[in-house]
This record gives C-alpha cells, structure tokens and sequence, in this order.
C-alpha cells in the first residue's frame, strides 16, 4: 500500500499573515490524520516562517522550484543546499508554469531533479501535455519525452523517493479536471513506463483542479496516490477535506 501525500502548491499568493493563518490552521488538522502525507509548498520567503510553524507536527515543507547549481554566481536562484538548509524536504521540480513561462525544458527540468536528489531532497516532478497535445492524439508521447528525460539524465535509481505528478495543463487554473478515468490512464501509462524496482512504491499525484468535489473519485483509482493541489490549497477547509479523502483512500 503506497502512503498517500497531498501537496499544496500555493504559487505566488498571498503574504506573511496569510502563509501564518493557512499553515497553522493545516498543520492542526493534519495532525489527525494517520495515513496520508501532507506537504505544503509556500513561495520562498516564506519558508523560513512556515519551517518554524512546523517543526515538529506531520505537515512537511517544500519549496516550488530549485535551481540546477549547487552555489555561485546565479543571481536570484535558490540552491537545493539552502533549500534543505532552512528545512525543506520536498520540491516541486517541472512544473508546467516554470515549463511554459519561464522556458525551463526537458532537460534543465532533467537537471534541477537530479541538483534536488542529490542534496537530500524529495523532488515532485511535474509531467503534463497541453491541450492542443492531447487532441492531436500526443498525449502518451508527451508524457514519456518529459519522463524519458529526467530518467536518462538521472538514472534509475535517483528515483526512488522521488514523487511524480501527473498535471494536465489543460486542467490548471482552469476548473476543468481530467476525468478520473482519464487521470488514471495517464498514471498507468507513467508507472508502466517506470523501471521495475520503482514502479510498484513511487507516489503518482494527480494535479489539476483538484477541489473537495471530485478529489475522492480521483483519489479512488488504483494509480493515483494523493494530489498536487493549487487553487484549493489556498482554503484551509478545501484543502483539509481533499486531505481527508486521500486518508480515505488508504483505509
Ligand atoms: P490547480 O493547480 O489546483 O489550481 O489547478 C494545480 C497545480 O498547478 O499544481
């Protein structure tokens, strides 16, 4: 049985009271949970405050992206050292915003896993067709470019306490969900594609919309172990219930 993990992504909102409120109204609830994993993912500044809020409870922190440098003359770049070094354990890495807007490709996404990894943190790595991609009948080959990448470049193993999310950009921000039944054919084709030894404990996350309403029919299929959660992560009680359906989902 794979732990389920819920992951909020907060993106760019909100400031220093709000991150305070949020954290320590998640990390209260959280603490009754029993099966699932909660991380949550504040903008950078704000991770020194919410490492501190933490400490100690069951509520984990990550960070949204990383850099592929180790340290030096990368203005404006965050190392995976500090990252750790203020307390993170997860990151975010390939996420379709930092993919689309920022230019990050296959291979600096390839880059900043494995920069992650290697400093001893848990990287969540974000996997997604766009629209166009999914009608023109791409979407499996999409998904196994962007996979096929980190897994070259980092080697098998570096994925062992890796967590893939599988985020459909036509679903972010946009209220449109995939389908269950659509979300779980993508898993099965990213889990059948992993090697052997990975493939049965790795946490695949489904991303995309996530909201209270339809997070227990998706936490319900056989290759979908938790959320990668945006909007709904921003509200204490959505985010609190859908974690509450991820515990369901294991019991
Ligand atoms: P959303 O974002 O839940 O707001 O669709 C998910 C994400 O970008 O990780």
């Amino acid at each position: 049985m794979r732990q389920p993990l819920v992951a909020g992504n907060w993106k760019m909102h909100g400031d220093q009271a709000m991150g305070r409120v949020l954290g320590e109204t998640i990390r209260l609830e959280a603490e009754s949970l029993q099966h699932t994993e909660v991380v949550l993912c504040p903008p950078f500044v704000y991770l020194p405050m919410l490492a501190e809020l933490l400490a100690g409870s069951r509520t984990g922190l990550g960070a949204q992206s990383v850099s592929e440098h180790e340290s030096g003359a990368w203005t404006g770049e965050v190392s995976a050292v500090m990252l750790a070094d203020v307390g993170c354990r997860h990151v975010i890495v390939g996420h379709s915003e930092r993919r689309q807007f920022y230019g990050e490709s296959d291979a600096l996404v390839a880059a900043k896993f494995l920069a992650a990894q290697t400093h001893g943190l848990r990287p969540i790595l974000c996997l997604g067709e766009r629209l166009e991609e999914r009608q023109a009948g791409q979407t499996e080959a999409v998904i196994a470019r962007q996979l096929d990448a980190v897994l070259e470049y980092a080697g098998d193993a570096a994925f062992t306490d890796a967590v893939i999310a599988y985020e459909p950009v036509w679903a972010i921000g946009t209220g449109q969900s995939a389908s269950p039944q659509q979300a779980q054919e993508v898993h099965a084709f990213i889990r059948a594609r992993l090697p052997e030894a990975i493939a049965a404990t790795i946490r695949l996350l489904y991303g995309g919309s996530v909201k209270p309403g339809n997070a227990a029919a998706l936490f319900a299929m056989a290759d979908i172990d938790g959320g990668l959660i945006g909007g709904a992560s921003l509200k204490a009680d959505d985010f609190i219930t859908i974690c509450r359906y991820a515990e369901k989902s294991a019991e």
